[in-house]
C-alpha cells in the first residue's frame, strides 16, 4: 500500500512511525512532515490546508489510504476533499469534526443524548455574556466555540476575571471568529484523563487511556500549552471508570452523531474529568491526541493499518484492540518561552542515541533541516522523549534519562511528567 499522512507534529511523527511498522506499507509520504519524520516518510512540501494540492498529489502517486493528523484540515472539509477524487481516506468528514470544531454543537448534543458533561449556556453577544455573569456562580469556565490551539478556554475565579474574559474573547478577539460564540460553563474539579478510540460510524473500540500535562510549568504553573508531556495508563481509569464511559459516554456519542446525520468516522478523543458525581466529558477531540498518541501508539500491537481499513470500511466490530501490559510517558522538550515568545533554529544533537534503542523514542515535534543537513529547532514543542517501562516509575523514569541524550539552544522542559501519582499514593 502507498500512504499518505497529513501534517507534521509529534503527533503525526508517532503515527507515522507505528504505519511504518505495518507490513502492508510500501510507500509512506508525509505532507509537510518534519525532520523526524523524514526517517519514516518522505515528506512532501505541502501544507496541511492546501487540499487541491494534497489531493492531486494523493491521485498522482496512486495513494491507497490517506490519514489526517490535525483538527484544522479535518474541520475545513479535508476529508470530503479526498473523498470526493474517490480517494480512501482517515478521519471524520467537516459535518462530524464539527464534534470538536464547535464547543456549542458539542455540549448542544452532550445536554440532547443525556451524556454527563458540565451545565452551561451559549452566547452570540457580549452584552448577553456580561448580564449572565452578574448572577452566576464563580468559579467559572468560558471557552471560545472554535478552535483556538486548546487556548480558547478560561477558567475564571472571580466576576471580573469572567468579565475581562467575555473581552479578552469576544471584543479583542483574541482568537479571531472562534469567540463570535462562547461557552459559559460550569467550574468542575477532578482528575482529567485523555481516552482515544477508533470509531467506523457505528463502532468504538477504546484505546488506552492516558493523562495530558497542559500548564508550561512544573506544578501545573504557568499556561496553557498544547501539552508538555503525557503518561499512560492513567492509574486513575478504573475498571469502574471504564464500565461508566462505556455506558453512558462512548457508544451514546457515537450513537448520538449516528442520529443527527452527521456519522463519525475516525478518532474520538474523550477528554473526561472525574468528578465527585462521576465521570464527565469536558471536550471532545476529532482526532488523535498531542503528545497522548505519543504514549498510547508504542504500546499498540495491534498493525494500525488495519485498523485505520476497519474505520474506512465500516467493519471495525471485526477487530480487536491490543495493548502491551506496560507504561509509556513522553517528556515534551520545548523552547524556553513557550507557549508566548520563543526562539527558533538551533542545531539539535544527540537524536542518533536514540538509535536501536528498543523502548525509546523520539518523536518530532517541531524541527527542520536547515541548509547544512543539520536538524535545528523549528517550533514551540521540539521533541517529545517517550520511553516504555514495565510500570509508570520505571517509564517516568527512563524517559527522564533520555531527555538527557538530547542538546539544542533554550532546551526546556517540565521535571514532573507522571509525578502526581507519587504524591497521591498510586501504586505504580
Ligand atoms: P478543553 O479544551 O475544553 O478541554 O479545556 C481545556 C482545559 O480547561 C481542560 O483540560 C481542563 O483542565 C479545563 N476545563 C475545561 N472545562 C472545564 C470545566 N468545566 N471545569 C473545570 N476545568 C475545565
Ligand atoms: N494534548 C491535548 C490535545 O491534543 O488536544
Amino acid at each position: 500500500m502507498k500512504v499518505l499522512i497529513v501534517g507534521g507534529g509529534g503527533r503525526e511523527h508517532a503515527i507515522a512511525w507505528k504505519i511504518s511498522q505495518s507490513p502492508k506499507v510500501e510507500k509512506l509520504y508525509c505532507a509537510p512532515g518534519n525532520a523526524g519524520i523524514a526517517k519514516v516518510a518522505e515528506c512532501v512540501d505541502i501544507g496541511v490546508m492546501d487540499f487541491e494540492k494534497l489531493v492531486a498529489f494523493a491521485g498522482e502517486q496512486a495513494i491507497d489510504l490517506v490519514v489526517v493528523g490535525p483538527d484544522d484540515p479535518l474541520a475545513a472539509g479535508a476529508v470530503d476533499a479526498f473523498e470526493n477524487a474517490g480517494i480512501r481516506v482517515f478521519g471524520p468528514r467537516k459535518n462530524a469534526a464539527i464534534l470538536e470544531a464547535s464547543k456549542a454543537f458539542s455540549k448542544d448534543l452532550m445536554k440532547k443524548y443525556n451524556i454527563p458533561s458540565a451545565a452551561y449556556e451559549t452566547f452570540d453577544s457580549p452584552e448577553a455574556a456580561l448580564a449572565y455573569l452578574e448572577t452566576a456562580p464563580m468559579p467559572i469556565v468560558l471557552k471560545a466555540d472554535g478552535l483556538a490551539l486548546g487556548k480558547g478556554v478560561l477558567i475564571c475565579s472571580t466576576r471580573e476575571e469572567a468579565k475581562e474574559g467575555v473581552k479578552t474573547l469576544m471584543l479583542d478577539k483574541q482568537f479571531g471568529s472562534a469567540g463570535d460564540r462562547i461557552v459559559i460553563e460550569e467550574f468542575m474539579t477532578g482528575r482529567e484523563v485523555s481516552v482515544l478510540s477508533f470509531v467506523d460510524g457505528k463502532t468504538i473500540k477504546i484505546m488506552t487511556s492516558a493523562q495530558d500535562h497542559k500548564r508550561a510549568k512544573d506544578g501545573d504553573q504557568g499556561l496553557n500549552t498544547g501539552g508538555m508531556g503525557t503518561f499512560s495508563p492513567s492509574p486513575f481509569y478504573t475498571d469502574e471508570v471504564d464500565a461508566f464511559c462505556r455506558k453512558y459516554v462512548y457508544q451514546p456519542t457515537v450513537d448520538a452523531m449516528k442520529a443527527e446525520g452527521r456519522e463519525f468516522k475516525g478518532i474520538i478523543f474523550f477528554g473526561l474529568m472525574l468528578t465527585e458525581s462521576g465521570p464527565k466529558v469536558l471536550e471532545y477531540n476529532a482526532r488523535f491526541g498531542d503528545p497522548e498518541t505519543q504514549v498510547v501508539l508504542p504500546r499498540m500491537k495491534n498493525d494500525i493499518v488495519d485498523v485505520f481499513e476497519a474505520c474506512v470500511d465500516g467493519t471495525l466490530d471485526q477487530i480487536e484492540l491490543e495493548f502491551e501490559d506496560n507504561a509509556a510517558v513522553c517528556v515534551v522538550l520545548a523552547s524556553d518561552g513557550y507557549p508566548e515568545h520563543y526562539d527558533k533554529g538551533y542545531k539539535i544533537d544527540g537524536l542518533d542515541r536514540f538509535d536501536g534503542q528498543d523502548g525509546y523514542y523520539v518523536f518530532h515535534a517541531g524541527s527542520r533541516f536547515d541548509k547544512d543537513g543539520n536538524i535545528v529547532t523549528n517550533g514551540g514543542r521540539v521533541l517529545g522523549v517517550t520511553a516504555k517501562g514495565n510500570t509508570l516509575k520505571e517509564a517516568r523514569e527512563n524517559a527522564y534519562k533520555a531527555t538527557e541524550w538530547v542538546e539544542f539552544g533554550n532546551k526546556y522542559m517540565r521535571h514532573d511528567i507522571g509525578k502526581a501519582i507519587d504524591e497521591v499514593g498510586v501504586v505504580m
